[in-house]
């Protein structure tokens, strides 16, 4: 949450929820790891940081859970814009159907992004898996997904939880520890702190870059659902850069306006047995704000006969014992 992440709370934030109407829920403890006080950056030549080989090869890819049996797949090609194009088929079919994104790309300070593509793939069939494309004309490279099943009260399904995750040993070991973990999580809940890279000299965006291609070898493979934590903010009038939430929302896309939102800093979608709500801590949500009314509205849509799960996402929890950011979900708690 705030500049020393070693003492967040969601620290210690990695457990699976099995969300199952046929089984008690029952909290409890469900791991014992604890994140150490301190820990190194990963250097950059690490194995996690490599640039794909290939001209323009697409890097840093990310999907992102769509509405309504859709996914939406994030890439970044260095060398020029290239193809928008993503092939995609299911594991049982030869046929390749093409879906057609867009990209954008930013300036922070004295840095230039690469090509950020967007890709919204729809109509896809439950409970399947799908192999895709991405880089079509110089260097491709190949991915899958599954997509969940249909919505439904008994409907189990799986989430990871993970935030502040930075680019660390510690952050590759949080992640190692998901990925090893025998209850195979579909879908990351994503709780907010991405990359860091504000804490690095000038907002290092290449340090965006980085974390991209550490995550790739999860995200590529299944929705992230983000939620911006105070490190995405990247607010730096001393750089004349003044928009907040720049990076942050150019490189990752959630299907805000299917639920009337107005802003990618909160959404909402469903999955399995689950309501998902994701606010914005370091937005404002005083009475008369648009994420307020936002929320006001959303909250009569939740239907417990279909989504028994109500679970809802935020950077800044508003009850904690953390002292290093006490009281600082107050104000929020009480509105
Ligand atoms: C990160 O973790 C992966 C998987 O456990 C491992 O293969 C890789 O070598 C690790 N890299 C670093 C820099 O720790
Ligand atoms: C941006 O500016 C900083 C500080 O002057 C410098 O260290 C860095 O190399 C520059 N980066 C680019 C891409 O020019």
């Amino acid at each position: 949450m705030a500049l020393l992440k070693v003492f967040d709370p969601c620290a210690i934030c990695l457990l699976c929820l099995v969300l199952s109407a046929s089984e008690l829920c029952n909290g409890g403890i469900t791991g014992n790891f604890l994140r150490k006080e301190y820990s190194p950056d990963m250097p950059l030549d690490s194995d996690v940081f490599q640039v794909p080989p290939g001209y323009n090869a697409p890097q840093q890819i990310a999907g992102f859970l769509n509405h309504d049996r859709g996914v939406i797949i994030s890439w970044i090609t260095p060398d020029e814009p290239g193809s928008d194009t993503v092939l995609y088929w299911s594991e049982n079919s030869k046929h390749k159907n093409r879906a057609e994104g867009i990209f954008v790309s930013y300036k922070f300070f004295n840095y230039t992004s690469g090509y950020i593509h967007h890709c919204a793939i729809k109509n896809l069939e439950y409970n399947t898996k799908y192999m895709y494309e991405i880089g079509i004309g110089y260097t491709i490279r190949r991915f899958w997904f599954k997509t969940p099943p249909r919505t439904g009260p008994a409907v189990p399904y799986t989430f990871g939880l993970i935030g502040d995750l930075g680019q660390t040993h510690d952050s590759n070991v949080t992640l190692t520890h998901y990925e090893s973990n025998p209850k195979k999580g579909k879908t990351v809940l994503f709780l907010g702190d991405l990359s860091y890279s504000n804490d690095y000299p000038f907002h290092d965006n290449t340090r965006w870059d980085t974390w991209g291609r550490f995550l790739e070898r999860n995200a590529a493979y299944q929705p992230w659902i983000w939620t911006a934590g105070n490190h995405e903010l990247d607010f730096a009038p001393q750089l004349e850069e003044t928009t907040p939430f720049k990076p942050y929302m150019h490189r990752y896309y959630v299907p805000y306006a299917s639920s009337h939102s107005t802003s990618p800093l909160w959404y909402s979608i469903k999955r399995g047995s689950a309501y998902l709500i994701v606010l914005s801590s370091y937005s404002a949500y005083g009475k008369s704000t648009p994420q307020y009314k936002w929320l006001r509205d959303e909250l009569p849509k939740v239907d417990r006969s279909t989504t028994p799960w109500l679970i809802v996402l935020m950077h800044c929890p508003i009850y904690t014992s953390n002292w290093h950011h006490f009281m600082e979900g107050e104000t929020m708690r009480v509105v």
